[in-house]
Formats: C-alpha cells, structure tokens, sequence
C-alpha cells in the first residue's frame, strides 16, 4: 500500500506538468542541459529515459539506435561507459550545445537531487530480463529519492519487478497509443497493479478519466506540444501531462481557473 504522502507524484500540485526528456524543446533531450533548464522554468516535474549499457551502467537515453542524435550507426546496448561518454548528443540539436553529454543516472540524481519529481521510464524494451529495474531500484535507495520518483515503463514485468524492491515508490503503466495500447488500458493491465496509467493523449477521454479515477488511478498523457490538446486535457482533469515544452503549458495553465477541482488527492 502507497502512503500518498510520502511521494510528490500525490502531493504537488495537479495538473502536474512534466518536462519530458527535461526542457527537450529547448535543449538536447535527456541531457543535464534539458534537465538545468527544466529547474530554471520552473517546471515541477522531469521524464527521463533509462537503458543499460554493455558494462551494467545505467545511463539516460531514449532511442534503440544513437543514429538520430549522434550521426553515428551503434546502440547503447554493445556500447561500454566509456565508449557512451565520448559520444556528442548536443551538436544535433545546435551548437551551442556541442560536447553535451549522455549523463548517468547517478549524474542526474546528483544534479536534480530533491529538486523536481522524477519519473523515470524503463527502457529494457529489447531485453526485457536485463537488471535494468534492480539497478535503477538500488540508485534511487543509494541517494534517498524514494519520495522523489517514480516509475513508468511500457513493459509491466520491469514494474512489477522494481516494485518489489522499492513498494513504496509508485508505478505508471505506459499505454501504446491506440489500439495496440488497449490491453494495458484494460483489465489487463491492472494485473501489474499499478498507481498511474500514461496514455498517449488521444486516448484520454471523459470516461476512460471517470472509470480510472473511480479506481485510485492517476492519469498522465503523453506528449503534449500543442495548446488545444493541453487546453482539452486540462479541461478533462488529467492529473499530468508530458511536454517538451512546459513554459507553454504552464503559461496556459496560469490562464485557467478550476475552482475547487484540482485537489491534490484523487481518491
Ligand atoms: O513517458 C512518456 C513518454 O516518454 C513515452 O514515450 O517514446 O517518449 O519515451 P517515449
Ligand atoms: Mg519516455
């Protein structure tokens, strides 16, 4: 059982606007810079990806390939630390952010510290049985963020196995969107018992909001970048949304009034 208050998934404010692979819009994702700027818009809340390198290092990257964001042909997976930590993930995105860094989830922990609450997705997509949700359980024990994560991941048995080292940190379910996403939006889904669902945001309706909050669930959309959608979500009662862009959704959520509806517990 969850004590609601004893993480800031239930105690900040909602909705809670969640910077997803920290201020990407603005700076290369899943990097110290993106997470910086995060903290300096004062958003309240980051994403960040998770993966395991070829020596059992937990580092924070989103893609299968580092093609996209380096030029280069490989994946983090056959890649050691040290071979990780030469790569330039800045320069893709603009030069002013060239000799950026893939930080680890130490770097982050260290840099953000209380600072912000953290869900971090785990990304053991392709290898499923890796000891990805172990070690990133033993990282959060190691710097004391029990109250400041929490956990979401497409795949359920990589919660349900963090789960039982850290019960009291919440999970999230990620739900594919559309169709493929409707097993872990059903019953189904709720086997891995879970505290949050973050669906794609085209899946989020007045019922699908009505039926989860009526189970104790939150709800969190995925990704939001455009005002109407944020506007439409918002006027839903999402308990969270993730964005590349959070000034714009706080400047639009500073604009709307909720009177009496945004409470900070769903049950
Ligand atoms: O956690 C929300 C979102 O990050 C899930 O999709 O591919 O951006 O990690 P993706
Ligand atoms: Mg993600």
């Amino acid at each position: 059982m969850i004590d609601k208050t004893q993480n800031r998934l239930y105690t900040l404010k909602r909705p809670v606007i969640f910077a997803h692979r920290g201020a990407s819009a603005y700076a290369p994702e899943n990097t110290l810079a993106a997470f910086e700027l995060a903290i300096k818009q004062n958003t309240p809340a980051v994403e960040l990806d998770v993966m395991l390198t070829k020596d059992q290092k937990v580092v924070v990257f989103h893609d299968l390939s580092i093609e996209r964001v380096t030029g280069i042909k490989g994946n983090i997976r056959q890649m050691t630390l040290a071979e990780v930590k030469k790569l330039d993930v800045g320069s893709y995105f603009d030069s002013a952010f060239e000799g950026e860094r893939i930080p680890t989830l130490e770097e982050v922990f260290d840099f953000i510290r209380d600072k912000l609450l953290i869900n971090i997705e785990l990304k053991n997509y392709l290898t499923p049985f890796d000891p990805l949700p172990e070690l990133v359980a033993s990282l959060v024990e190691k710097w004391q963020l029990q109250a400041s994560v929490f956990f979401s991941s497409f795949n359920p048995i990589a919660l349900i196995r963090i789960k039982r080292q850290l019960p009291q940190v919440p999970i999230a379910l990620l739900a594919p969107e559309g169709k493929l996403g409707w097993p872990a939006r059903s019953r189904l889904g709720e086997l891995c018992r879970y505290q949050a669902i973050h669906p794609h945001y085209s899946d989020v309706n007045a019922k699908f909001i009505a039926l989860h909050h009526r189970k104790g669930h939150l709800i969190n959309a995925y990704t939001v970048n455009n005002v109407s959608t944020m506007r439409l979500l918002f006027d839903l009662g999402v308990d969270g949304v993730f964005t590349d862009d959070p000034p714009l959704a706080q400047t639009l959520l500073n604009t709307l009034h909720y009177p009496g509806e945004r409470k900070n517990d769903s049950s």
